[in-house]
Order: structure tokens, then C-alpha cells, then sequence
């Protein structure tokens, strides 16, 4: 049994979550922890608002409202966003708590004692009709690095690359959109250079990371780590712990990641072992895993774990960090001030949570840009409805109505064709395992669903409904043995579709308590078993007439 840590990218209190998310850094995650624990691996998994930043700032600001007030209210749109969607954190928590203040205040201490952290002047835009310097996206203009147009100051959205903003190309004002002057003024730098040689073995010796994440941070590393501000002056953030530093906060890139250790004290705290945190934290044994999208792929694996590395105490460094690539929106990344955006609450009133989950997994961006697209989450609800929903159901129903809602006991002298379908859930309990294991949720997927296509068409070509009239106890073999090919399809798509496969589960008699099933083939004695009252369906079919409208309405507002 191993230990794990796993985090998934904390999402910024400044609006709601969007699909693109969801597939990045919260869905994946999310199935990995499931699975885990499925495997009875002892996990935590750890999540939070990421609440200080500009971008924040300035959209209060915007509406004329107190920081506090603003991330409170985004704090819990996207908490129950999360709860809708199933995805299951042991703790969520977020930037503004004190001991998160306090850590981050630690964590700068180390590294400024250590000669790590330096102030030095940098030029920096000041805008002299708002007096005041324009940090990150106070300053929008184009990338230095792509070029692209009408970026945000500290982070290019285009190419992904991490900007001084000083280096802006045509700056502007984004608040009154006056061209900046530049002035001089004193921040903090965090050495970043001293922890290259560090941070090169580290990753080098990382034999099964995603070559596009460990591709990005080495040649991050080969280009030369420069030095880079780690402070902004700004009325909210953390404030930097120096006598002399009054007035400047921490650049919430800084902030930000230590929130996966003051997210794991708090729970610690609430679960009433404030010291159970170092377990995790402190404990060579476990394995951090960081679930990100691509944008975060140089936070995550160079500074962070620099950040880590500088501390006096034990802290562990990630094992893996799974970073995923975009996914978007019919050819389009999702932006909802575009009108390019899913409603999401209109979406679950009339679609599943877990046709949702499915599509996403199922089509998510593991090593190249993917996208949701209304014709293909038609394709892939009706393929559940066909596959698994109908083989369920069919085999369910016919149960109940010809055999008193009990599964029929099996023969002992089983035909090849029973023992080909039952001889196949070993096997591909262990491939479906091992993509699991390895982030490859799209290849456990096919597996699954092969699993759901060889009972479906054994089913069709054993005809139960014929065998009824001509051999009852062979029509019985059948039922039973399609029964347990049911069982260990659910079981094996339960970290993509929990409350599906559950559901699968209790209709087959089966007390689950809401519990994970074990990830392993189902043994267990089904002769006679009584099948559980819920004869519902589990997945609609989506007609194409709602799709062209779905379409329509998306074009009319983007
Ligand atoms: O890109 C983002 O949405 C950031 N809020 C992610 C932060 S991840 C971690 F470092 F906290
Ligand atoms: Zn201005």
C-alpha cells in the first residue's frame, strides 16, 4: 500500500468553473483518488480557492466591493460547483485562512534567510493618472515572448509563458488605459538559478512523467531560470514579513501553492489532529501529486518545488505532476466574456452529472488539445445509453419479470462462450488498472466499455428471451453470467462515473453504502440474489433536434 497526496490546481475565487477546467486539473484528479482508494491506497486529496492576485483586484474593484466580500462569494460558487460534480476532496479550502498567512510568511522567511530571496530595483510601470504602479494585469499589452495581443501583465494566456511585466510590448492602463511610465522601485527576487543544478536531477530522473510536462520544466531549466519578483505592491495578499517590506504583499504565484499545505493544516485542524498534516507533509513516503493544467507547468515543477526545496523542515517535493493540455469549446477556448461558455446549471438540469464525467474522461486532453463538442457528447451519451445502460437494463428487467427479480443460479457445466466472457474480467481489471495508475483514463475507459460491448453482444447472441421458452436453466447461465459482467463493468468505471455505477451496483442487490467498490473482479455468489426495486433507466439518449438547438444558442452568444 502507498501513500499518497494529491492536489488538484487551486481554482482562482474570481468567477465561476468552467468545462475546461473541469478536464485540466479537477476531473482527472478526481478519478485518480477514487481509483486509489478502490485500491485501498491511502490517500488524501487536497483543494482550495486560490484568492489574492490582480485579476481579483481588479475585478472588485470593478464592481465596487470589498476583496473579502468578492472571494467569498466565488469561494462558494465553485464549492458547490465541485459538489455537483461529484468531485470528492477530503478538504477544500482556500488562500484567506490565517494559517495560510502565517505559512507563506514562514515559507518567504526560510528562503530570504538562506540569501534565496533579495530585494533589487526593477523598472516597473507606474500610471500617473491613477497613481499608482501597474503590477501583473494592472497593464495589459502584448506578449514579448509570442506576440500576442492584448495580454495579461504577468502571465501570456496565449503562449503560456511567464512574463515580467515590466517587458510588456504597447503597455496600457487597465483601469483608465493611459500608456505607463516607467519608474523605478524595490521588490523582492527569489534566486531561482541556485536551485537549477537541484531541480535538473530531480526532474531528470523522473522515468514516468508526461514527456510534455517533463520536457517543459527541463527546457525551462536548459533556457536559464532568471531571477524573477515575487512581490507586488498591492493592497491585498499576504503581507511580506519584513520591517522594511511595509506596504507589499506576496505575488500570488508565491502564495498560492503553499495553499496545498495550509489547505492539509486546516484539515488537519478541523479533523482534530492539528499536527496530522506533517504526516503527509514530512513523510518521505508519500507521493505529492499535482493535477494542473498545461498554463501551470512552470509553477509546479521549478518554482514550487525550489520553494520546497529552501524550506529548514522536511517538506517533501512532488512525485508527479500529470499536467493535462487544454480543452475547449467547439474550436474555441471557453471564455464566458465571449458568450463562448457552457450554462452550467442549465446543463445539469437537462443532461447527467456523469454523462458529463464521461464525455469529458472519455475525450479528455492527456497529451494533446481536445475539446468539448455538443455532436460528440451526444455521441457519448447515447454510446452509454446503448452499451451500458441498455445491457443493464435489458438484462435487469428481463430478470425481473421472468425470474422474480432474482438472478438466476448459474450450471456448473458452463459453455465456452460463458467462460470467454467470465475468463476476460481479470485481464482487463489489470489493464484498466494500469492506465489508471498511469493517468491514462481514456485507454481505462476502452477498456471498460470493451468489457460493456463483449456482455452486450453476448448477451445478443445467446438470446435469453429465446432460450426462456426452449431451456430455462441455460436462459439462467446466461442471465447470470451477464449479471456478473454488469457488476465488474460498473466497478471498473466507477472513478468516472461513481453515482452511475453505484447505482448499477444496488440495482444488482448489492449494499454498497455509497463506498467505493474494490478494484477487483466481483466473486461473490449471485445465484438467487435479489435484485434491488429501482428499475430506472440510467442514461437518456440525446435526440439531434435538442443538439442543433444546444449549437444554436452557443453561436448566438459567441
Ligand atoms: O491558474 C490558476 O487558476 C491558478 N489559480 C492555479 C494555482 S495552483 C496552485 F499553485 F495553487
Ligand atoms: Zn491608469
Amino acid at each position: 500500500m502507498s501513500k499518497y497526496l494529491i492536489t488538484s490546481a487551486l481554482p482562482y475565487a474570481n468567477g465561476p468553473i468552467h468545462f475546461g477546467h473541469i478536464a485540466g486539473a479537477y476531473l482527472p484528479a478526481d478519478i485518480f483518488n477514487r481509483f486509489l482508494r478502490q485500491k485501498g491506497e491511502n490517500v488524501l486529496y487536497i483543494c482550495g480557492t486560490d484568492e489574492h492576485g490582480v485579476a481579483i483586484t481588479i475585478n472588485a474593484e470593478k464592481e465596487g466591493i470589498p476583496y473579502k466580500q468578492y472571494v467569498d462569494r466565488y469561494h462558494n460558487i465553485i464549492k458547490e460547483f465541485f459538489d455537483k460534480l461529484n468531485i470528492r476532496f477530503d478538504h477544500f479550502s482556500r488562500t484567506t485562512i490565517p494559517e495560510h498567512y502565517a505559512l507563506s510568511q514562514e515559507f518567504f522567511l526560510a528562503l530570504h534567510k538562506k540569501g534565496l530571496i533579495k530585494p533589487a530595483v526593477e523598472d516597473q510601470f507606474y500610471c500617473s493618472a491613477c497613481n499608482r504602479f501597474l503590477a501583473d494585469r494592472y497593464v495589459s499589452g502584448a506578449c514579448p515572448k509570442c506576440g500576442a495581443p492584448d495580454v495579461r501583465g504577468d502571465e501570456c494566456t496565449k503562449c503560456g509563458e511567464w512574463l515580467d511585466p515590466s517587458k510588456i510590448i504597447s503597455p496600457a492602463c487597465k483601469v483608465c488605459g493611459r500608456k505607463p511610465e516607467i519608474r523605478r522601485a524595490t521588490q523582492y527576487f527569489m534566486d531561482l538559478k541556485a536551485f537549477a543544478p537541484r531541480l535538473k536531477e530531480w526532474l531528470e530522473n523522473k522515468k514516468d512523467w508526461k514527456p510534455n510536462v517533463k520536457n517543459k520544466a527541463l527546457s525551462l531549466i536548459e533556457e536559464g531560470l532568471v531571477e524573477r519578483a515575487i512581490t507586488r505592491d498591492l493592497a491585498w495578499g499576504v503581507p511580506v514579513p519584513l520591517e522594511e517590506a511595509k506596504g507589499k504583499v506576496l505575488y500570488v504565484w508565491f502564495d498560492a501553492p503553499i495553499g496545498y499545505v495550509s489547505s492539509t493544516m486546516e484539515w488537519a485542524r478541523l479533523s482534530g489532529k492539528p499536527e496530522a498534516w506533517k504526516d503527509w507533509w514530512f513523510d518521505k513516503e508519500t507521493k505529492l501529486i499535482h493535477f494542473i493544467g498545461k498554463d501551470n507547468i512552470i509553477f509546479h515543477t521549478i518554482i514550487w518545488p525550489a520553494m520546497l526545496m529552501g524550506q529548514d523542515k522536511p517538506y517533501i517535493i512532488p512525485d508527479n505532476v500529470p499536467g493535462n493540455e487544454f480543452y475547449n469549446l467547439e474550436g474555441r477556448q471557453f471564455s464566458k466574456s465571449d458568450g463562448w461558455y457552457i450554462d452550467t446549471a442549465d446543463f445539469f438540469s437537462k443532461y447527467g452529472v456523469d454523462a458529463l464525467r464521461y464525455a469529458i474522461a472519455s475525450n479528455g486532453p492527456e497529451t494533446s488539445d481536445s475539446q468539448f463538442a455538443w455532436e460528440d457528447f451526444q455521441a457519448r451519451n447515447n454510446e452509454l445509453a446503448d452499451s451500458l445502460g441498455n445491457l443493464v437494463n435489458r438484462c435487469f428487467s428481463f430478470i425481473r419479470k421472468n425470474f422474480d427479480g432474482k438472478i438466476p443460479a448459474a450450471s456448473s457445466e458452463l459453455k465456452p462462450e460463458d467462460k470467454a466472457l467470465l475468463d476476460s474480467f481479470t485481464p482487463v481489471f489489470e489493464e484498466a488498472s494500469k492506465s489508471y495508475y498511469s493517468y491514462r483514463v481514456r485507454a481505462a475507459l476502452t477498456q471498460a466499455m470493451a468489457l460493456a460491448h463483449a456482455a452486450n453482444k453476448y448477451v445478443n447472441d445467446t438470446a435469453p428471451w429465446t432460450l426462456r421458452k426452449t431451456d430455462l436453466a441455460r436462459c439462467g447461465t446466461v442471465l447470470n453470467v451477464a449479471s456478473r459482467a454488469i457488476i465488474n463493468a460498473a466497478i471498473i468505471l466507477y472513478p468516472v462515473i461513481p453515482d452511475t455505477a453505484l447505482k448499477i451496483l444496488t440495482k444488482a442487490g448489492m449494499n454498497t453504502d455509497g463506498k467505493a467498490p474494490e478494484f477487483k473482479p466481483y466473486t461473490g455468489d449471485l445465484n438467487n440474489k435479489t435484485l434491488g426495486t429501482d428499475d430506472t433507466l440510467l442514461f437518456t439518449k440525446i435526440p439531434d433536434d435538442q443538439i442543433k438547438l444546444e449549437i444554436e444558442k452557443l453561436k448566438k452568444t459567441g
